[in-house]
């Protein structure tokens, strides 16, 4: 049982492997939270958690509760203007203009496993799992505002899911101003804040900062997660490090617009609170109606960061992405962006195919350009037939000839977008979204289709349904360009337009949901600019997802890495591109490109058919390497060694480690040549202490132990006739330990 609950005293307490998370129900009938942390005994009541002296100058709550002083408690799901003048977890507004409402406990039921929401994703069980869900129900008899409280139990994976269900239980309608996800109020302050901030080309670069009295947040209004921060963040301990340490980790199950706001009061409290961002959110509920939010994800570990990503990693494969693809091998792909761009043809397309299946690539992607005119990015979205100037015989003659040469085949689609140069804009021009009487603004030339509209959604569903059948698609990209400006619903009334971000939202995972139950054996990658909607909303239906557009392997070190505290390698497209790189100018050796896209799912995006015969080969050998220990660099228990936001910066190393710990590859990066450098030791992590492995063959062997605490010597020697030694620019060296029989 991983749920105990003292009906009397009531508390209730969560407990998975590693962690407690308890609370009660206060003297006012609200719920106090008590704790969070490292697992601890079930007791009968824990009061001396929740003890609190009596301040002066501060609101009491009248004489039965003499001592009630709502700003100084730790809550679970706290109200707007009853006394706790931190930021709430929700906040209404009745008929008569009110924003007060109190929620009191009602009652409670445990039920086993975690089921799917119908029109979120969400996280989930089978009913074996040993999952339990404990709904506390909260009511509010003024108003008729009923909320009940959610808390999944994932026990095994060290992993608590929360969400919130509002009702109207009244004869008036109750607008909900705000309805965070989740709240979680620890009793100090004493923490990093650890965020993943960037923009297009540089997604989820580290941020960490002590927290500071009021509040710090990040969040989106752009109605996707964005490049520009990530609703995944931390509170660790400052002297957490990667694996010693207390961390906290919350995270969203959503795509659309997200507040994640940390507050620090005046007694040193510390306020999570997690969900859709408030600033563009208000929802109107008629009389019996409810409003599901999205699912937050929290997770703590006291083994470090290490510990904390790969509980995570083990709650995505196991509850989160879906079963048909989660812990599948995913294929080795070409893609033709950088290849051609818009300008190819079946035969160029063909050759780039042939060449593919002779290196052992698994995988042709056609990406932009394939479908109405779509010589440069003005024109023909929202035409997804094919362009017979560029593919005269049609797309199912070029899927046969590709799927003849064994592969699977790929096509591109940025589904929620329209081009005004369109026939569908001819046909429909008020299907994009716009403010009235303004001039929409344009994204990459382009605009957004109003997914509200359910005639809009169908629409491209049937054209997307269409080419999947004909061509019988094994995988689709789907990209999404732009955020959203002049965000109005043509459909909504005056006094619903603040829903319109979310609806829009709740449109994308519709055709998402009805794409995967029509065609459950084609594998989705999402991509929003390269990573501008990495979130869990994206991986529930996508189980991989572009992971940035920079493909320069030193930037795609920071930028893996980066992502690789809040989510799994094989979450992350990781590519082999040309050199000088188009994003960065750099020429950086193939090696390096090819060891830094091992660690997620490998991908190869350049004109392969330009070539030399030695680059051919070289990657003809990358790609069985990979294939070898494809699922350890897809799901062995990822590692980082050596963090490239930390020190000199000039150095980088993470590593993977099978299951048994009988096999690790660690790679190490250098990013600049020194002279005369330091000498250096790798530290492996995740092996067995007892055991002895070989490095990279080596004849003598080394403990475990002895890897992970003494280290393995890194040569530093630059040979000028070799020149990628470890120590010369842009280097990448493996390092593979091999348990000996
Ligand atoms: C942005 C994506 O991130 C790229 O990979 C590529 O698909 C282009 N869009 C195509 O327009």
């Amino acid at each position: 049982m991983s749920i105990s609950v003292n009906q009397q005293a009531k508390v209730f307490h969560l407990q998975t492997a590693h962690s407690s998370y308890i609370f009660h129900v206060m003297a006012n009938g609200d719920l106090g939270q008590l704790y969070f942390g490292r697992k601890i005994h079930v007791k009968d009541h824990y009061d001396n958690l929740a003890k609190r002296e009596r301040r002066e100058a501060m609101v009491a709550w009248g004489k039965d509760f003499d001592d009630f002083q709502p700003d100084n408690l730790k809550t679970e799901y706290a109200a707007f203007g009853r006394g706790d003048f931190r930021d709430p977890a929700y906040q209404i507004a009745a008929e008569n203009g009110s924003r007060i409402s109190e929620l009191a406990y009602a009652g409670y039921h445990i039920e086993d496993g975690k089921a799917r929401l119908s029109e979120l994703p969400s996280a989930f069980s089978q009913p074996s799992e040993g999952v339990q869900t404990l709904t506390i129900d909260l009511a509010d008899p003024l108003t008729g505002l009923q909320a009940s409280l959610h808390y999944s139990v994932f026990e095994q994976e060290d992993v608590i899911v929360r969400s919130t269900t509002f009702s109207n239980l009244s004869d008036n309608k109750i607008i909900l101003r705000r309805a965070m996800s989740a709240q979680l109020d620890l009793p100090d302050s004493r923490f990093q804040m650890i965020s993943f901030a960037g923009s297009w080309a540089r997604e989820r670069q580290e941020v960490k900062n002590a927290l500071k009295p009021g509040i710090q947040s990040v969040g989106s209004l752009r109605t996707a997660s964005s490049h520009q921060e990530n609703p995944f963040i931390m509170l660790a301990r400052p002297e957490t490090s990667e694996d010693t340490g207390d961390v906290f980790a919350f995270n969203l199950i959503y795509s659309g617009n997200f507040l994640d706001q940390v507050e620090v009061n005046h007694y040193d409290l510390t306020r999570v609170l997690i969900g859709i961002h408030p600033e563009e959110f208000a929802w109107t509920l008629d009389p019996n109606e409810s409003f599901q939010t999205p699912e937050a994800v929290l997770s703590f570990s006291k083994q470090g960061f290490n510990q904390l990503s790969q509980q995570l990693t083990n709650f995505y494969a196991n509850h989160l992405v879906n079963p048909r693809f989660a812990k599948q091998p995913r294929p080795i792909l070409v893609n033709n962006w950088e290849a051609t761009y818009f300008d190819f043809n079946e035969d160029k397309l063909l050759a780039i195919a042939k060449k593919a299946a002779e290196l052992g690539i698994e995988l042709f992607v056609l990406d932009d350009g394939w479908f109405g005119h779509r010589d440069d990015d003005h024109t023909s979205l929202g035409d997804w037939f094919v362009d017979k100037k560029k593919l005269p015989q049609g797309l199912p003659h070029l899927a046969d000839a590709v799927h003849g040469l064994g592969l699977k085949f790929g096509l591109w689609f940025e589904p929620e977008m329209i081009s005004m140069a369109s026939e569908l804009y001819k046909k429909h021009p008020d299907w994009l979204i716009v403010s009235p009487k303004r001039q929409p603004i344009a994204g990459r030339n382009q605009y957004v289709l109003d997914f509200t509209r359910n005639e809009i959604v169908d629409t491209v569903f049937q054209m997307m349904a269409q080419r999947i059948e004909e061509s019988h698609l094994d995988y689709v990209k789907w990209d999404m360009n732009r955020y959203i400006t002049d965000m109005f619903g043509s459909q909504l009334p005056a006094d619903r337009q603040l829903e319109m971000a979310h609806r829009y939202i709740l449109g994308v995972y519709h055709l998402y949901q009805r794409l995967i139950d029509r065609f459950p054996d084609v594998l989705f990658e999402s991509c929003a600019s390269g990573g501008g909607r990495f979130d869990l909303g994206m991986m529930y239906y996508a189980p991989q997802a572009w992971t940035s557009d920079n493909t320069d392997a030193l930037s795609r070190i920071q930028i893996q890495y980066g992502t690789s505290y809040g989510y799994a390698p094989s979450m992350m497209g990781a590519h082999v591109s040309d050199v000088p790189n188009y994003q960065t100018g750099r020429i950086t050796p193939l090696s390096t490109r090819g060891r830094v896209a091992y660690f997620g799912d490998l991908g190869y995006e350049l004109d392969i058919t330009k070539l030399s015969e030695k680059e051919q080969q070289e990657i003809k050998k990358q790609v069985a390497f990979y294939k070898r220990h494809r699922q350890l660099f897809q799901f062995g228990t990822f590692y980082r060694l050596q963090s490239p936001f930390a020190g000199d910066k000039n150095v980088a190393s993470w590593e993977v480690v099978n299951a048994d710990r009988t096999l690790a590859i660690a790679a190490r990066y250098q990013f600049l040549n020194r002279p005369n450098p330091a000498y250096l030791r790798l530290y492996f992590m995740g092996l067995s202490p007892d055991r002895l492995y070989r490095i990279n063959g080596s004849e003598e062997t080394f403990f475990g132990d002895e890897l992970e605490d003494a280290g393995y010597a890194v040569d530093q020697i630059l040979d000028i006739n070799q020149p990628m030694t470890a120590s010369a620019d842009f280097s990448a060296h493996l390092f593979i330990a091999q348990a000996v029989e």
